[in-house]
């Protein structure tokens, strides 16, 4: 369902779930991707002279308010981007939140707290979260859902919310997964695949998935060497999961039998400890030095990756290369980023930490075909997991 089936909302309590958790320094935004993909639908809302009324988390508060986790930096953000006030309620279903609701006028908007300062939020407790969500239905007449990045967690904000209220999927959860549907059903091909970041243990399923649909894997970033481990390689002090090898090994084994290549780096940047500073050698993959550490893969193999990205007809990537935030290992980023802009058919960046490495170095989000807000939520999408926040809205 979509806005318009919700009719006028002129004169109604609009309640919009919205994912801004974006990156803190102190109280200062660092990334605000979220925010702005949050104003087309806030906007449209607005413009229809709906009372908007957004829920969102910041962070992990663990159920208790903290002022380091407050919402109320975004509340600023949003204001600047929207061009009109926001009014800002210190907390989610008290007293506050009932007075900024009932002081909207018809096309003005308000951003409650952190939803995620109360346990009830993200409970297993079925009945604790429906609790919850009665709460915040009493403030609206109607629900969207439009925080893509948060629609794989059953939490009331998300799942129990939109059982109570006629409800919609927002502009950005639409064109969201109408992109991840495009690319897992009917990939325009070549269809090359890039994944990074540290942790292999978190892209298990999304390989498993993949290996099935991609043409071509290529992987590097902290994970890369549990791979190269399981191509018998040494990777010295490097990230490695010892436990994760033998899954590793029998991925590589099926995208033989599969006709999926998988491609690992021939080079890698070492340095002999984690640190900006540290001093960078290129090495072979097969030799790397024992008292060093992989930081970044090497320019051949950025090279590599470039030309396969670049004459690709779908891409999607996620997660950093190297240790991008440190410029001396952020080649291999930067080469995918690039190569990523290049694509002549669908280029999709997923992720948080993926958007904000391309916008850190410099590139602009036209520049790709689109840059998911959602890191876990389009990941569990590749894998082809039924997300709680989108399956809600069918119902
Ligand atoms: C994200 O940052 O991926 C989303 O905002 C979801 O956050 P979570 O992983 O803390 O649920």
């Amino acid at each position: 369902k979509s806005i318009d089936d919700l009719g006028d909302l002129r004169g109604k309590r609009v309640i919009i779930r919205c994912d801004l958790n974006v990156p803190l320094d102190g109280d200062k935004i660092t990334d605000d991707g979220r925010i702005r993909a949050s104003v087309p639908t806030l906007t449209r809302l607005a413009d229809a002279g709906a009372k908007v009324i957004i829920l969102a988390h910041l962070g992990r508060p663990k159920g208790k308010p903290n002022p380091e986790f407050s919402l109320a930096p975004v509340a600023e953000r949003l204001a600047e981007l929207l061009g009109r006030p926001v009014a800002f309620a210190a907390d989610t279903t008290g007293p506050q939140a009932r007075e900024v609701v009932d002081g909207l006028a018809d096309g003005e908007v308000a951003l409650l707290e952190n939803v995620r300062f109360d346990p009830r939020e993200d409970s297993k407790d079925e009945a604790e979260r429906a609790e919850l969500a009665r709460a915040y239905a009493e403030l609206g007449d109607a629900f969207v859902s439009d925080g893509f990045g948060v629609v794989h967690r059953k939490q009331a904000s998300v799942y129990d919310l939109a059982k109570l209220l006629p409800h919609a999927a927002g502009e950005l959860v639409k064109a969201e997964t109408e992109v991840l549907r495009a690319i897992t059903e009917d990939p325009q091909r070549p269809f090359v695949v890039v994944l990074g970041g540290a942790k292999v243990s978190d892209k298990l399923a999304v390989i498993d998935n993949l290996l099935a649909k991609a043409d071509s894997l290529l992987i590097g970033g902290g994970m890369v060497f549990t791979f190269l481990a399981a191509r018998g390689f040494e990777v010295g002090k490097s990230l490695l999961e010892a436990d994760q090898v033998e899954t590793c090994r029998s991925y590589l084994e099926r995208a033989g039998r599969e006709g999926t290549e998988i491609v690992l780096p021939t080079d890698i940047v070492v340095a002999p400890e984690f640190a900006a500073d540290a001093p960078p050698t290129v090495v072979a993959a097969d030799a790397i030095p024992a008292d060093q550490l992989g930081m970044d893969i090497g320019p051949e193999s950025a090279a590599a990756f470039a030309e396969k990205i670049a004459g690709a007809r779908t891409a999607f990537w996620n997660g950093p290369m190297g240790v991008a935030e440190f410029a001396a290992f952020a080649g291999g980023t930067r080469a995918v980023a690039e190569a990523m802009t290049k694509v002549d058919g669908l280029s999709v960046v997923g992720g948080g930490d993926s958007a904000a490495a391309v916008r850190d170095l410099g590139f602009a989000d036209d520049d790709f075909g689109h840059i998911s807000t959602g890191g876990g939520a389009s990941l569990e999408y590749l894998e082809g997991k039924e997300l709680p926040g989108l399956q809600v809205l069918e119902d």
